[in-house]
């Protein structure tokens, strides 16, 4: 094979045979195939699209670049979720601990934020003393002891993957279909899990801003993990406005602690419990309601056990920001829209992303929501903060969240939060 016939196959709109698909995946792995040309042959992808043989045979190529885990001794039943990444989605923080006090084992291999959607590691790295990095014995340990694992992917999981999407972030070429089913699902099924629930975000905070690019992607993931004998359904949720009141690092690890006591936003409550349903429902404890458990302290228990395993002080203080701006309404009326790209925007400017990968972010720095959308607000009320660490990183934020929030006259029609569901 030729790098540069796979690029020409594609670039004609032609369908790569299952020995391009493997040879270049794996060639490009061990680096004799280049960057440049690994690029265009993504930017073909992106503009032709692959056939769902292509992308089944793709996803089996990046899986075989590296080591695919056994946790088949796990007494429990395995089951994971992924989300393809929102602002304030910090549901992965109370969910992976409710699942596991309701009898499941979660293996939770996650991600550091990019861009304007937070990353979990980042969150759970607020906490003093948490460490993101376990070695496979440690993590397939925890997992037999605590239920609950939120960890950092090792380097020999997907490594066709880890180079892959480096290279499309800097190249125009994340938004592909074929290529965000693959690169998840790749991660999934190596990860070993034998079961898995989707949360697909639609709208302005999430990579996929229409329904139809959702779905699509949904059943694309679907049908991969299927073919790899992972039980797998998926769920559309609104992201459109963010989840619950706060954006951020130590702000969100807050808030999912509130929900673990039984408290918190109604929103972040919601979607928990749905997703924990799937959850259960598709590790093969349909009949197990993991509501109690929010408000029992099981769940509270599994949160604390997990975060001791790794390192972390659930008692400890979290870090807080040195300087808050409160802004206020400047008009009576209802928060007709809160804006999930503009508050993760205003969020990252704070210092809660990253601009670089080798960034550091600020833990305590964030956007936190005194309104929702559909709330009554009069002149002069709060309707948001922003946190940062230096005061010179508070006017970039402030014009990103003054366009995304807006008040009228009347009270917005709620969307619902879980769109669709597809199994
Ligand atoms: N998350 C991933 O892991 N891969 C993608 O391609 C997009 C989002």
């Amino acid at each position: 094979f030729s790098a540069v016939e796979v690029i020409r196959t594609k670039r004609d709109g032609g369908v790569l045979s299952d020995g391009q698909i493997d040879w270049v995946v794996d060639a490009y792995t061990r680096g004799q195939v280049a960057d440049e040309q690994m690029s265009a042959l993504a930017m073909a992808i992106l503009l032709r699209g692959m056939s769902p043989a292509e992308i089944a045979r793709w996803t089996a190529a990046m899986i075989a670049s590296g080591e695919r885990l056994d946790l088949s001794g796990v007494r429990r039943p395995t089951v994971d979720k992924h989300s393809t990444g929102g602002v304030g989605d910090k549901i992965t923080l109370p969910l992976t601990p409710l699942v596991a006090a309701c009898g499941a084992a979660v293996p939770q291999l996650s991600g550091r934020g990019l861009g304007h959607t937070g990353g979990t590691l980042d969150k759970l790295e607020s906490i003093p003393g948490w460490r993101a990095a376990l070695t496979n014995d440690e993590f397939i340990g925890q997992l037999q002891e605590t239920g609950a694992v939120i960890c950092a992917a090792g380097d020999h999981l997907a490594p066709a993957d880890r180079k892959l999407y480096a290279l499309r972030d800097v190249t125009g070429t994340v938004e592909a279909i074929p290529l965000i089913a693959s690169s998840i699902m790749s991660k999934k099924i190596a990860e070993g899990t034998g079961a898995l629930v989707l949360d697909v975000k639609v709208g302005s905070g999430a990579f996929m801003k229409s329904t139809d690019d959702a779905r699509e992607l949904a059943r694309t993931m679907v049908d991969l993990g299927t073919a790899h004998g992972v039980r797998t359904v998926a769920l559309l949720t609104e992201m459109s406005t963010p989840l619950g009141l706060a954006v951020g690092n130590a702000v969100e690890v807050t808030e999912s602690v509130e929900v673990l006591a039984g408290g918190g936003p109604a929103d972040v409550v919601r979607l928990t419990l749905a997703l924990a349903r799937e959850m259960l429902d598709a590790a093969g404890l349909p009949d197990v309601d993991p509501e109690p458990a929010l408000r029992d302290g099981r769940a509270m228990d599994a949160w604390r056990a997990m975060v001791r395993a790794q390192g972390g002080d659930p008692d400890a203080p979290l870090p807080v920001a040195a300087e808050t701006e409160l802004v206020r309404a400047d008009r009576d009326g209802y928060v007709a829209a809160v804006d999930a790209y503009g508050i993760g925007v205003a969020a990252w400017r704070l210092g809660a992303g990253r601009a670089r990968k080798e960034d550091a972010v600020s833990p305590g720095a964030g956007v936190l929501l005194h309104k929702r959308p559909g709330d009554r607000v009069r002149a002069g009320e709060v309707l948001y903060e922003l946190r940062a660490d230096a005061p010179s990183r508070i006017p970039a934020a402030r014009t990103a969240a003054e366009v995304a929030v807006t008040i009228a006259d009347a009270a917005p029609v709620a969307p619902p939060l879980v769109i669709e569901r597809i199994g």
